[in-house]
């Protein structure tokens, strides 16, 4: 009899597997927000989590039986899972949620799109499936974000004991936008999570967004109850993470790059469409016309981590984010001094170590479920950072009292506010930064992981 009382289902899994030269397969451990809250479900007894086979390392992991225990790999057909993962998760979902859609020529709901639903109902299908094998009498189980979207539905038809949760990691799209999508796909995505018996969002604004959804397209959200759990930094591990000897190395490195006596502006992110990297690169060269004072005696530290590069929007984006950089290098650097600092070699270790010695964070997304960048620079720097905040970040509506916002697409207030944040007195810098993170870690990984949990038990089986 299956035997899982607590069970997670995402598309990327805490652990991936790399086949090496002598053909033996190497576990590493994932990174990212969804992956980092998750971690928390270590310690429970009896917890499983379910994932897709991500790699090709990943596959023949399942094929030779070999895993970690706790954690089910779905080997679901690769063209299956492009299709369900760059099609339409990351190229319509994503999209959607983050109002990404240059409209006079995109999106287009043609032929290509109706093959890849097919697939994306098909993984959701393989994962419910996998579930309902799973998962013991009257479990619970959670499901997390966009690519999973119809899973509580096909489970609930499955399996109508068990407790059913969906947590979105993105922000949901306002009523107009979501709009877009063909009407019969819009139902199957609003009826697929109300399958759950609980939905969780990141922010109220996001919450509510989607209750509109439910109430224009599917005639409301029904018995299916809808929460906020806005996910945390996670101190403990971070304090202790940057002050390993590896981070205090890089430190070193990183302050002979910039040089000696000047300031940092710092951004970490995936390169990542939402993130709005082009915009804070053109806000940067617009700080040095302003105030070319800042010329000579400043550095932006840009760490722009590949990411969904078997999408050609997203291998553009990164080459813009190169092109612009170099631009800007060129334009205004002198022997002593290169204005940008672009890394896009993913180095957890150097991000912490930019994290403790920034002056000022960008966090300047287009769009953003939560971002945890903005909750963990305040929790790691050495002697406080002044927060320039995107108003349309997740995060803004917990930090907005000690961060300097900006609109995302307003270069010269992003001008501004940078100028803003070089200029703040060390007094004042560090008082906002020790109230910013008390604020980002209100709800550290395991207590946001628990509370959902013991919602999800409190409800009766129907
Ligand atoms: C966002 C999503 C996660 C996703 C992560 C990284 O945070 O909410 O579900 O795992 O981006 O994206 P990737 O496509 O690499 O998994």
């Amino acid at each position: 009899a299956p035997t899982a009382e607590v069970l997670v289902a995402s598309n990327r899994g805490p652990v991936s597997y790399e086949v090496r030269e002598d053909g033996s397969l190497h576990a590493k451990r994932g990174g990212g927000g969804l992956v980092s809250g998750l971690s928390a479900i270590g310690p429970d007894a009896g917890a499983l989590w379910v994932c897709s086979a991500l790699s090709d390392g990943d596959r023949e992991a399942v094929l030779r039986g070999v895993g970690e225990e706790g954690v089910r790999m779905l080997a679901i057909p690769a063209d299956v899972h492009a299709d369900a993962y760059n099609g339409i998760a990351n190229s319509v979902l994503w999209f959607v949620h983050h109002l990404l859609y240059q409209t006079p020529l995109e999106p287009a709901f043609d032929a290509e799109f109706r093959r890849q639903w097919a697939s994306y109902e098909a993984y959701n299908r393989a994962f419910a499936e996998a579930l309902a094998q799973e998962a013991a009498d009257g479990a619970a189980v959670l499901v997390q974000d966009y690519h999973l979207c119809l899973v509580p539905g096909m489970l609930r038809e499955l399996r109508p004991d068990l407790r059913i949760s969906h947590f979105s990691h993105t922000p949901w799209a306002p009523v107009d936008y979501f709009a877009l999508l063909p009407g019969d796909v819009r139902e199957q995505l609003l009826r697929g999570m109300l399958g759950a018996d609980r939905l969780g969002f990141l922010t109220r604004r996001w919450a509510d967004a989607f209750s509109a959804c439910c109430t224009e397209f599917v005639g409301g959200p029904g018995r299916t109850r809808i929460g906020v759990h806005g996910l945390g930094a996670d101190a403990d591990f971070l304090r202790e993470r940057s002050h390993r000897p590896d981070v205090d190395e890089r430190m070193a490195a990183l302050r002979a790059e910039i040089g000696e006596g000047r300031r940092t502006i710092v951004r970490v992110d995936r390169t990542e469409l939402s993130k709005n990297i082009v915009r804070g690169l053109l806000a940067y060269r617009q700080l040095l016309d302003d105030h070319p004072e800042w010329r000579e005696r400043v550095v932006h530290v840009a760490f722009a981590y590949p990411s969904r590069q078997d999408l050609a929007v997203y291998r553009d984006y990164m080459t813009e984010v190169q092109r612009l950089s170099e631009e800007i290098n060129d334009a205004y650097g002198t022997p002593g001094w290169t204005p940008v600092l672009l890394n896009l070699k993913d180095d957890f270790a150097r991000s912490l170590a930019a994290y403790r010695l920034a002056d000022v964070a960008l966090v300047n997304p287009i769009r953003d479920g939560m971002n945890l960048v903005a909750k963990e620079v305040p929790v790691v720097s050495d002697e406080g950072c002044a927060l320039v905040l995107s108003r349309e970040a997740g995060a803004y509506w917990e930090l907005r009292e000690d961060a300097i916002t900006v609109n995302p697409y307003d270069v010269l207030e992003t001008a501004d506010a940078l100028h803003e944040g070089l200029t703040m007195k060390p007094g004042e810098r560090a008082e906002r930064t020790k109230r910013l993170s008390a604020a980002a870690t209100a709800l550290p990984p395991a207590q946001w992981f628990l509370e959902q949990l013991n919602a999800l038990r409190e409800i009766q089986p129907s």
